[in-house]
């Protein structure tokens, strides 16, 4: 096929054999979230480039060599959102629902757009769930949003694979206070580090601690630890997160290194990690964004919230072997019908029972065929029974129904009686 023709390289297509994963874990998600008591907001997936400047930082892997920007047709410099948060607290802003302390519960979906080296689990367009909370400023929300996504791990089957790893990044000023002191460390042992971190020390001195070359990690073993930076105000939200989790059961592990790629964080940060996947094992993560409403120019509102990458989420459960079974079987049922007048009446009949039953999954045979290659598609659909509508069939005004996976003898049952027969012998997905 032509290079032209071609999906753009990181970005795929879910293909049908797919789709049922992605609606399942879809499904427990946003269920969840519902019941938490979360509303789902859906916001465009291009943005003004200037939004994501101002809210994930100028000094950032994302805005620095990320982002998919380019000019409209009115000369506008638009971007592909790289992620949610931002838009989210765009739109809370502009439509003025955050105003006057009202609290917001909100959440997403959607495709997000990072110009990435595309490996296992990091592509060029991947799929969110995020949730952003306005105008709540204690660690029981913190504490609540991680205790949903421990559910959730519970609910995916893979809790015993995932671990949390928190930090408290503080307040502003508790942090410009630890970045003055982390410079002048660094600096005193500038020639140790790698470029990459001479280079952050000047641009983004606390992404330095992120760094993975190992002699600059070697020189942060000294280095000052954020924690003992700690405002009071963070220090007692961060110990009443803690005393949350410790009474909700859910274990956690500090890591004081733990500062994000993104530059809106206060106080509380998080990520749900994995080894299960090789490199790219953050499969969750977020934090507390105080400042980032008021700097994008609404009044002072608090913000927290998290995503969560739905390709390595499905990647986990896959390799966890977590996939229901009952999710390989999509048609409960698959009617045959035998000669046009059959067809006619199979057509109506088919109504009929999905009137009766509607959730019951009944793929009607399309394209007529042999009674060897209707019964060779019934199989192959993975259906659990065949019904059969022939001219004989027709006369009496009754249906075969013909066990495919080797339950009993097949059957003969009246129209009349044949949504009631399925509801018996059909478990419904
Ligand atoms: P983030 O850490 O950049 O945070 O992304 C959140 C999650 O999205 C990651 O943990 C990962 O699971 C997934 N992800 C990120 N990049 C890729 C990629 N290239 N391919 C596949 N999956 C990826 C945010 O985006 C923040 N907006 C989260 C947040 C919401 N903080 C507060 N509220």
């Amino acid at each position: 096929m032509s290079k032209s023709l071609q999906a753009i390289r990181g970005m795929n297509d879910i293909l049908p054999d797919q789709t049922p994963v992605w609606r399942y874990v879809e499904g427990k998600v946003s269920r969840l979230l519902d019941n938490y008591g979360y509303k789902q907001i859906r916001m465009p997936i291009v943005e003004f480039t200037e939004l994501f400047k101002r809210s994930i930082g100028e000094v950032t892997d994302i805005v620095e060599k990320e982002m998919y920007t380019f000019e409209d047709r009115n000369g506008d410099s638009l971007t592909l959102r790289p992620e949610g948060t931002a838009a989210c607290v765009r739109a809370v802003l502009e439509h003025g629902i955050t105003g006057g302390g009202q609290v917001q519960k909100l959440w997403y979906i959607g495709p997000m757009f990072r110009h990435e080296r595309p490996q296992k689990g990091r592509y060029r367009q991947f799929h969110q769930i995020g949730v952003e909370v306005f105008n709540l400023d204690g660690p029981d929300i913190d504490a609540e949003l991680i205790v949903l996504t421990w559910r959730l791990w519970g609910e995916l089957g893979i809790r015993d694979a995932v671990k949390l790893e928190l930090n408290s990044l503080g307040t502003s000023e508790a942090r410009a206070r630890y970045r003055a002191a982390l410079v002048q460390y660094l600096s005193s042992r500038l020639s140790e580090l790698d470029e990459d971190s001479q280079r952050r020390l000047k641009s983004n001195p606390l992404r330095v601690l992120d760094t993975k070359n190992a002699d600059t990690q070697a020189v942060l073993v000294d280095a000052p630890k954020l924690v003992d930076y700690l405002d009071e105000e963070s220090r007692v939200h961060f110990e009443g997160l803690k005393a949350r989790l410790d009474a909700a059961g859910i274990p956690y592990v500090i890591n004081p290194k733990l500062v994000r790629g993104l530059d809106y964080y206060s106080k509380t940060v998080f990520e749900w990690v994995t080894d299960k996947l090789g490199a790219q094992g953050t499969v969750c993560a977020g934090g507390r964004y105080d400042g980032l409403v008021e700097q994008m120019g609404g009044k002072p509102t608090t913000g927290v919230g998290f995503a969560m990458g739905i390709e390595r989420l499905i990647l986990l459960v896959e390799t966890l072997e977590q996939i229901p079974q009952e999710l390989a079987r999509q048609v409960d049922v698959y009617l045959c019908a035998f000669g046009e007048a059959a067809e006619l009446a199979a057509l109506a009949l088919s109504e009929r029972v999905r009137d009766q039953l509607p959730n019951l999954r009944l793929q009607i045979n399309a394209g007529a065929g042999s009674f060897k290659s209707q019964f060779k598609k019934a199989d192959k659909s993975g259906a659990l029974y065949a019904l059969i509508l022939g001219d004989d069939e027709l006369a009496q005004q009754v249906v075969g129904v013909k066990p495919l996976r080797g339950q009993g003898e097949q059957q003969t049952i009246a129209w009349d009686a044949l949504a009631e027969h399925l509801a018996t012998c059909v478990v419904q997905g």
